[in-house]
């Protein structure tokens, strides 16, 4: 695991994007794996300022999303194919309907989570996935306690995670959906790089958890230890629980 901790957000999402534009300079049909939520709005934003210059075409680029609530209505403002949409696909040149997430409407959930498992092989597999981390450890939204292993699927929210997102609801956590559909760990674990971002402190322990800890259902981020190639992307605040984080810096600086 590469950790990058840095007190600029500049040079933490221009990281990321340095990844994606050398990524689809090399193969331009490269598949994105998307997050929605604060943590990547850098990153977004960093893409879409290249884009503007003409440094980074996404033309022939397809996007997965990791994960969509249950029960809000198609178009809503919090689906988070309309955040995707919003703050990353239309502010580029992804083509019209090549950025997919799960379906959270569908009458079969189940079958429609079979779908997008396998519309995402079909595609040929995540090149680059870029994940954000929940406070209990979630990634996508695998809450403690599944299994690591799992694939998309519809997931029961925990009250923890649902209290964090109510500031996207008013911060009113009883219009937080309390369901979702998925990506699984297993499918995560498929992507061939994945780049983690954290910001605060809110983020500390799970960071804590996920670099230094045991690999654990009730931490579901330490799967990624498993990782060949993993980058994680942190602020000072987020990086403050890790014991050895002078040494990661001394590591990430002398780099080979
Ligand atoms: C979102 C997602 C979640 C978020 C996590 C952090 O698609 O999969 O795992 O990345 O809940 O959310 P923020 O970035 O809003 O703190």
């Amino acid at each position: 695991m590469e950790i990058f901790i840095s007190s600029n957000p500049d040079a933490l999402a221009q990281y990321a994007v340095d990844g994606i534009e050398e990524l689809l300079a090399a193969k331009p049909e490269a598949v994105i794996g998307f997050a929605t939520g604060s943590s990547p709005m850098a990153v977004y934003d960093e893409m879409a300022a290249r884009y503007e210059a003409g440094r980074i075409d996404f033309s022939k680029a397809k996007g997965f999303q990791l994960d969509e609530y249950v029960g809000l209505p198609a178009g809503h403002e919090q689906t988070y194919l309309r955040f995707i949409h919003e703050n990353m696909a239309d502010r580029v040149n992804f083509v019209p309907g090549t950025v997919r997430a799960p379906d959270g409407t569908c009458e079969d959930l189940a079958a429609g989570a079979a779908a997008y498992e396998a519309a995402i092989e079909q595609a040929g597999g995540v090149d680059f996935q870029i994940l954000g981390i929940g406070s209990n450890g979630h990634i996508a939204f695998n809450e403690p306690g599944g299994s690591l292993a799992s694939a998309t699927r519809v997931e029961a929210l925990t009250e923890q995670t649902r209290q964090d997102n109510a500031r996207f609801f008013d911060g009113d956590i009883t219009r937080v959906p309390t369901h979702c559909v998925t990506q699984g760990l297993g499918t995560i674990m498929r992507a061939r790089r994945i780049i983690l971002l954290a910001q605060g402190e809110g983020k500390a322990e799970a960071i804590a958890h996920l670099v230094e800890g045991s690999v654990s259902a009730r931490w579901p981020a330490t799967i990624l230890q498993h990782h060949p190639r993993v980058t994680l992307l942190l602020d000072e605040a987020a990086a403050s629980k890790l014991e050895l984080r002078d040494h990661y810096r001394w590591a990430w600086e002398n780099r080979g």
